[in-house]
This record gives structure tokens, sequence and C-alpha cells, in this order.
């Protein structure tokens, strides 16, 4: 059970529980079960809108899964990941702390998702 608090400046936290494990639930369904308003639009991972940032609490957990190449590229283009950022993440597996709420998968770990940052 992973716990996953959204913040955002305009509102006051709130952390929700997510069953992990599904490989289908994004952060942008869990927000949208849980009346969190995160701004979105393709929820396909084309247009940006959705973006987090995100701070994960659980040391030595998984990192949300990979960035696909269309995460990634969209990603570049709001300057949110650099070149050199994205070749890291592939060699260390670092993850980065911009992500796309549609395009994050929950995994088993505590995270901070920071939204209306655009
Ligand atoms: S809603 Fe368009 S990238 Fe997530």
């Amino acid at each position: 059970m992973a716990t996953i608090t959204f913040s955002n400046p305009e509102y006051k936290d709130k952390t929700v529980y997510a069953v992990a494990g599904s490989h289908t639930e994004t952060i942008l369904k869990l927000a949208k079960q849980n009346k969190i308003p995160i701004a979105f639009n393709c929820e396909d991972g084309n247009c940006g809108t959705c973006l987090i940032k995100v701070t994960h609490l659980t040391k030595n957990g998984p990192k949300g899964g990979p960035l696909t190449d269309k995460e990634q590229s969209v990603l570049k283009e709001l300057g949110k990941l650099s070149g050199d950022e994205a070749e890291q993440m592939a060699v260390d597996d670092i993850p980065t702390r911009w992500r796309l709420a549609c395009q994050m998968i929950v995994r088993d770990e505590d995270l901070v998702v920071e939204y209306g940052l655009t």
C-alpha cells in the first residue's frame, strides 16, 4: 500500500492510499478518483498539461517505472528534462522529479506529488 500526498499551494495537502500493482493505475487516475484537481487534457502523454513534481519518500523503493520515449520528449519540450538527465536515468536508474501524471504508474512507494505547476 502506497501513500501519496498531493500538494498544491492553493489547496490543503491531501494524502490518499493507493493499491499498487495493477500497472494501469496512473497518478492522474488516482487524483481523479480522489477529486484532486490536477489539470489534464489529452490523458495520453502528449500535451504536458498534467505536469507534476514528484518526491520519492520510500528509500530504495521502486521509482515509478521507466519513462516512455513519449514522456521523455514532452518533458524535454517543457524544459524539465535535459538530454544528460535522460541518459543518467537510463544508466543509473535515477528518477526525474518531473513526470506526467497521466503516464506515471502508481507503484508500492510513498510519494509527494506537487501539481498545478504549469
Ligand atoms: S494529460 Fe496530456 S500529457 Fe498528461
